[in-house]
């Protein structure tokens, strides 16, 4: 796996901004970063935060691995500067079940069908799919095909597949389907 090109001295995190300080939020918890202000945001939630479920496959935007939501809409952190996000609020994997004993629609899906083979991208495919559900409760097959395009390494995509049209289900049977 490649060394991201920037790994950095650690900064400060902490639950108060200061005046020099990037104010986010991040699964309903407000935190300040005074260090590098190009940090990406996947290193800031991993390395600062301690977030390890978003995960680093590529490095520049293509394979998924990283997806979390910005301010409700999925995104690829990896090549996401923290400079940008002052003010705006992010959701990781650890942030999306609505409670320490629920699980969300989607992840309630992925369990049911068994969906991880290695489980590298799952947690980039959970993310991209909520966001879909979001924009488009019942998708077909050809919206998947065309919005989620996350890469699986161990081609899991069949069971992607089943796991939205189940996660869309439990959503219309009462689930929840957002952030
Ligand atoms: S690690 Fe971000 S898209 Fe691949
Ligand atoms: S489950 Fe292994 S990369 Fe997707």
């Amino acid at each position: 796996m490649p060394i991201p090109a920037k790994r950095l001295a650690p900064p400060r995190i902490c639950l108060f901004g200061g005046n020099d300080m990037i104010s986010i939020r991040v699964n309903s918890t407000q935190v300040a970063f005074d260090g590098d202000t190009s940090t990406p945001l996947l290193w800031v939630l991993r390395d600062h935060l301690q977030l390890y479920g978003t995960r680093f496959g590529c490095g520049i935007g293509q394979c998924g691995a990283c997806t979390v939501h910005i301010d409700g809409q999925a995104q690829r952190s990896c090549m996401l500067p923290i400079s940008a996000l002052a003010g705006r609020s992010v959701t990781t994997i650890e942030g999306l079940a609505p409670g320490a004993d629920s699980l969300h629609p989607v992840q309630q899906a992925w369990l049911e069908l068994d969906v991880p083979q290695c489980g590298y991208c799952q947690a980039g495919q959970i993310m991209a799919t909520v966001d879909l559900l979001q924009r488009k409760p019942r998708p077909t097959d050809q919206d998947i095909d065309r919005e989620i395009s996350n890469i699986c390494r161990c081609g899991t995509y069949a069971r992607i597949r089943k796991a939205i049209h189940r996660a869309a289900d439990l959503a219309a049977a009462g689930g929840k389907n957002g952030d």
